[in-house]
């Protein structure tokens, strides 16, 4: 890469050996990916390693050596969620020790070391840190330092903004110095889309299976998304944001899509049309049928497929304050339905604190609670994937978490008739 001066003398150690270091991985990192130069990071950056996993030692060091040397970061960061609740996400005495002492042992540990390093607020744990409530929301063409690949291809995608998928440390890293080498999605001409995906279903896809779907076909590819403006409108409302944070976290976790465009939705397609596709894209079409093979063909990883589901995680990626409010609505009224007045499965919600306090302030809030529903801001992979929780028969409406973890996928309306005793989830 091509080094401005003062680039050059931090990579000399003009401020510090520790900066030099930091400076020499991004560096080595951009010439990799074939990066010409560094840019400017110009918004809040995000945290994508937010677990005090014991075993990954050396990133609690380099994480001391970087406050020994008294360095703060240029850009203040959220990170993603804890991995521990105790109090709403309940764990017997083998779990507990296990979590406690075994594999996020380092939790206390971490969190006092990003707070000193430059996460923004003590509660700033979510991975849906672009939601309004928690505030770290980019703006069209802000370059960004992040790697949680569901908020990635998000901030990418809804926001307009530039983000590679980069990955743990090197997040950290490039809000430090405040630049990234530019490559990949940073640059126009691979902000074009490859891939032209025509939706032609009968009703709204879920958004859990199309975007599973798209990410299957089209990789790391950048998908044009023809026809979903039918059902979700012209306008990038709170439901239509939720749709495509779930509808782009799939496509991320399912393939590695990092950028999608919305025909007459998302920014960078209202702004450009059709005229964002490249010459000879490929191309998909997804019908009802097409939906329903995907699905079919998720694999059960339960040892007992007949298993009773114990515990169903709802919010991966965190929910926004709209999907918490229209959860409630369907399974109060489910319930109602079916003479119940608690869910019939141990129920966790999660979400960001910030919209969980927005929540709090709604009458449903106590409405969900009531249902014997709890609600966390944990992550539920963190707590799902080891080999005591990953035993457990779970469910969840996460085609994320059913990808990284043993629960089972279930679409939204069968997961309300489980949870209202109407339907044996197994
Ligand atoms: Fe978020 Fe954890 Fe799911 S980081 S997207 S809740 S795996």
């Amino acid at each position: 890469m091509k080094l401005t001066t003062e680039e050059k003398e931090i990579l000399n150690g003009s401020q510090g050996e520790t900066m030099a270091k930091i400076m020499k991985t991004l560096v080595m990192f951009g010439d990799m990916a074939g990066a010409k130069r560094l840019v400017p990071v110009t918004h809040e950056g995000h945290l994508v390693t937010s677990f005090g996993i014991s075993l990954i030692k050396p990133l609690f060091r380099i994480m001391d050596e970087i406050i020994d040397a008294g360095i703060k970061s240029k850009w203040q960061f959220t990170a993603d969620p804890r991995p521990i609740d105790y109090k709403n996400v309940k764990c017997n005495v083998l779990n507990k020790l296990v979590f406690s002492k075994i594999m996020y042992g380092q939790q206390k540990r971490y969190e006092e070391q990003l707070q000193k390093v430059g996460l923004r607020k003590p509660s700033d744990f979510t991975c849906t840190c672009y939601l309004p409530e928690v505030g770290n929301t980019p703006k069209m063409g802000d370059i960004l330092s992040w790697a949680e690949s569901s908020a990635v291809v998000y901030a990418n995608s809804v926001l307009g903004a530039r983000c590679n998928r980069n990955s743990g440390m090197i997040d950290l890293f490039g809000n430090i110095i405040g630049k990234v080498p530019e490559f990949g999605l940073l640059l126009d001409e691979n902000r074009e889309a490859n891939w032209v995906v025509n939706i032609k279903t009968t009703t709204l896809p879920e958004a859990q299976v199309l975007g599973s779907a798209i990410g299957m076909a089209v990789g790391d590819g950048v998908p044009f998304i023809k026809g979903l403006d039918k059902f979700l409108g012209k306008e990038l409302d709170a439901k239509t944001c939720a749709y495509l944070k779930d509808m782009g976290a799939a496509s991320a976790s399912n393939g590695a899509v990092g950028l999608f465009h919305v025909q007459n939705l998302t920014p960078e397609a209202i702004q450009k049309g059709t005229a964002i596709i490249k010459t000879s894209p490929k191309h998909l079409d997804i019908t009802d049928e097409y939906l329903q093979n995907v699905y079919n063909n998720y694999p059960v990883l339960w040892k007992n497929q007949n298993a009773k589901p114990t515990l169903c995680f709802i919010g991966c990626p965190h929910l926004s304050l709209e999907q918490l409010v229209d959860w409630t609505h369907r399974l109060t009224v489910a319930l109602q339905e079916n003479n119940k007045k608690k869910l019939a499965i141990r129920t966790i919600f999660t979400t960001s604190p910030a919209v969980l306090q927005a929540f709090q302030k709604k009458h449903e809030y106590q409405q969900l609670i009531d249902t014997g529903a709890k609600i966390s801001s944990i992550c539920p992979l963190m707590y799902t994937n080891n080999p005591i929780a990953g035993k457990k028969p779970i469910i969840t409406n996460s085609n994320k978490l059913r990808t990284y973890s043993g629960a089972r996928y279930y679409q939204d309306a069968e997961i309300v008739d489980i949870l209202c005793g109407k339907k044996e989830g197994k």
